[in-house]
């Protein structure tokens, strides 16, 4: 299909909002607050729609809300996200606006999110007699690690009205600014925490024949970890296991008791996801009894891996050059290790996520301070771009973009 040939005033819409936009994004980095209780965050953007023709939806779980939209005609509806939480870290960037909640930070820039698709929600409003279904525009707390998409979803928001297709756009200072980036296929990974608790038997450390040390064992785990992931997981289907923090002891004369491992499992499939925590399970336990010891393995599984479709891949990467040019999309080579609860979406609903580039002006992309830093600054005009991008998606997945 062709694209209909409005690419011109979405750009402008985006343009002619970026004051505000700037403004909101702004308010909401000063004020960051974490997990699923947003009173602040949820209230300036109810704000930012104030006087705009949209059903409200909410939860009991979460202070996330879904606005829908309805044009004149019956047609599909597509979903727009943006997640609102920030991260608890303490701000080092040293700009006029910095958080006034210490311990806590827009590090990920879901600041500019709230903001983009709030100013996405003015400019489809501002048309919405043209348009050829519903927009449900999903302001989604808790991303950070909280479960917020699935939380809403357990709470029936995505059933009040049911999205055809899904569609967010994440921003990040390591991609060119202004370029969106994406790849069909899974985009981030599975990410799930584990805990082993080796249990031994205490004694002095100049007797170890009387004492049943846990510390060789967790050592011996670690490796059989790694060895474990490379031998059962297939090559092209790829998992990492990262052991970040091992605990045991108190003194250098001491055999401690217990022995402490906890790590993070990074995976692209629910079939090597299943390897992995088998792995552990098996070797954890079956180790320890060997030396005598025994160990207690505890996975907490997190957000699913984001798998995007190609065809809404596909139309985001019409709709991008369509606005901006051959330029303004680059298809991501690999996935990324990162994870992102988006995935409870895309597990129901066909849809994409789209990078944003937002290099702070004057720096390099290669090198300035990432997503996650203390130190993390983005260039906020883009959000322009993303309030087009937005606009675009949902008005040509409506005229047909693909086939849910
Ligand atoms: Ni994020």
């Amino acid at each position: 299909m062709d694209l209909p040939q409005s690419s011109q005033r979405w750009i402008e819409a985006g343009e002619a909002l970026l004051p505000d936009l700037i403004a909101l994004r702004r308010a909401i980095h000063a004020e960051p607050e974490l997990g699923l209780h947003l009173p602040l965050t949820t209230a300036k953007a109810k704000a930012a729609l104030a006087g705009l023709p949209l059903e409200i939806h909410e939860g009991p779980s979460t202070t996330g809300f879904m606005a829908v939209l309805r044009g004149p005609a019956n047609g599909r509806t597509v979903l727009l996200r943006g997640d609102m939480d920030a991260l608890p870290l303490h701000e080092d960037t040293g700009l006029e606006f910095s958080s006034q909640h210490d311990g806590a930070m827009h590090a990920c820039g879901h600041d500019t999110h709230v903001a983009m698709l709030a100013g996405a929600a003015r400019a489809l409003c501002a048309r919405k007699d043209e348009l050829a279904g519903t927009v449900i525009f999903m302001f989604q707390p808790g991303e950070e690690g909280h479960h917020g998409a699935r939380w809403m979803m357990d709470d029936g928001l995505l059933d009040v009205v049911t999205p055809d297709a899904a569609f967010a756009l994440h921003v990040s200072p390591n991609v060119p600014s202004g370029v969106f980036a994406g790849r069909a296929g899974p985009l981030l990974a599975a990410a799930d925490r584990f805990e082993i608790a080796v249990t031994g038997r205490g004694g002095h450390a100049s007797q170890p024949h009387d004492a049943c040390d846990p510390i060789p064992i967790a050592c011996e785990i670690v490796t059989a970890i790694q060895a474990m992931v490379t031998r059962t997981v297939p090559a092209f289907d790829p998992v990492v296991v990262t052991v970040g923090r091992i605990e045991a002891g108190t003194t250098n004369n001491v055999i401690p008791e217990r022995a402490v491992i906890e790590g993070t499992i990074r995976s692209f499939s629910e079939h090597s996801r299943e390897l992995a925590h088998a792995g552990l399970a098996r070797l954890a336990p079956n180790i320890a009894a060997a030396h005598g010891a025994s160990a207690v393995v505890d996975i907490d599984p997190g957000f699913p891996v984001t798998v995007c479709k190609a065809p809404a891949v596909d139309l985001a990467e019409r709709v991008a050059t369509d606005l901006f040019g051959a330029q303004a999309w680059r298809t991501m080579p690999s996935p990324a290790m990162g994870a992102e609860d988006f995935a409870y979406v895309l597990q129901k609903v066909p849809g994409a996520m789209v990078f944003l580039g937002a290099t702070p002006q004057g720096g390099d992309f290669r090198s300035c301070c990432a997503l996650h830093s203390n130190r993390m600054v983005l260039d906020e005009n883009v959000m322009a771009r993303g309030v087009a991008m937005h606009c675009a998606y949902a008005e040509a997945f409506l005229s047909g973009g693909f086939e849910p």
